[in-house]
C-alpha cells in the first residue's frame, strides 16, 4: 500500500479549548511523513438510535465511511468520572454498527489518554481497551501513554510548549506509524 497511511484521530471532547483536541493537533504536526492524521471532532454525530439504521443520518454515514477508508484510528481521550466521555462512547457505538459491520474492524488502534490531574486518564484508556477488541483491529500495546498534568502543556494559541510532553508524543506517534504500517502490509 502506498503511503502516507491515513489515520483518523478522534478527539473525545467537545470543549473549544480541549486539551484532547490540542494533543490531537500536536500529534498531527509531529507525525512522520508516512502518516497523514485527520483530526475529527464529534460535534456533528447524532445520538445512536437503532431505530434509525433503516435510513441512517448523513452524519453517521460520513463518519462510518471516513473510518472505513482509513488505515488506522487514534483515540485521544479525556477521562470523565473514571471512564470515557459520553460523546466518545456514542461515536464508538455509531461506528460499531450495523452488527457485524463495524467500521473499526481490522483498523489498528492507538489510545492516548490525558488529564490535568495526576493519573493521566488511565481509567479512560483502560475502558477503551475493554470496549474496542470486539469491534476493531489490534490495539497497540507498547508504548502506553497516559498524559498527566496536561494543563500547562500549551500556550494560549494552542501550541504544545511542554518539552516532556513533546518528547513522549513524538515517541508514541513514531511507534504508532510503524504499527500502522505493519498492520496494513
Ligand atoms: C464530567 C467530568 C468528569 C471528570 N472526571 C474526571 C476523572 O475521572 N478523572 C480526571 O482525571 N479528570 C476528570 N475530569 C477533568 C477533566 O480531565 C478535564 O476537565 C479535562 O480538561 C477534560 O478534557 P478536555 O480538556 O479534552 O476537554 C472530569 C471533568 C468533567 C467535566
Amino acid at each position: 500500500m502506498a503511503t502516507p497511511y491515513n489515520v483518523v484521530v478522534i478527539a473525545g471532547s467537545l470543549r473549544k479549548e480541549s486539551f484532547s483536541l490540542k494533543i490531537a493537533n500536536a500529534l498531527a504536526k509531529l507525525a512522520p511523513a508516512t502518516l497523514k492524521l485527520d483530526v475529527v471532532a464529534l460535534h456533528g454525530i447524532s445520538f445512536f438510535n437503532q431505530d434509525l439504521e433503516a435510513a441512517p443520518p448523513a452524519d453517521w454515514v460520513a463518519f462510518r465511511e471516513k473510518l472505513q477508508k482509513s488505515n488506522g484510528v487514534l483515540f485521544v481521550t479525556p477521562e470523565y468520572n473514571r471512564s470515557i466521555p459520553g460523546v466518545l462512547k456514542n461515536a464508538i457505538d455509531v461506528g460499531s454498527r450495523p452488527y457485524g459491520k463495524s467500521s473499526f474492524l481490522g483498523k489498528p488502534i492507538g489510545i492516548v489518554s490525558n488529564s490535568p490531574g495526576a493519573l493521566g486518564g488511565v481509567s479512560a484508556a483502560k475502558h477503551l481497551q475493554n470496549i474496542l477488541p470486539g469491534i476493531s483491529g489490534p490495539i497497540m500495546g507498547q508504548p502506553e501513554i497516559y498524559l498527566n498534568g496536561i494543563g500547562d502543556a500549551f500556550d494560549d494559541k494552542g501550541n504544545l510548549t511542554k518539552e516532556s510532553v513533546q518528547k513522549v508524543l513524538q515517541q508514541y506517534i513514531d511507534a504508532f506509524a510503524a504499527f500502522v504500517e505493519k498492520q496494513n502490509k
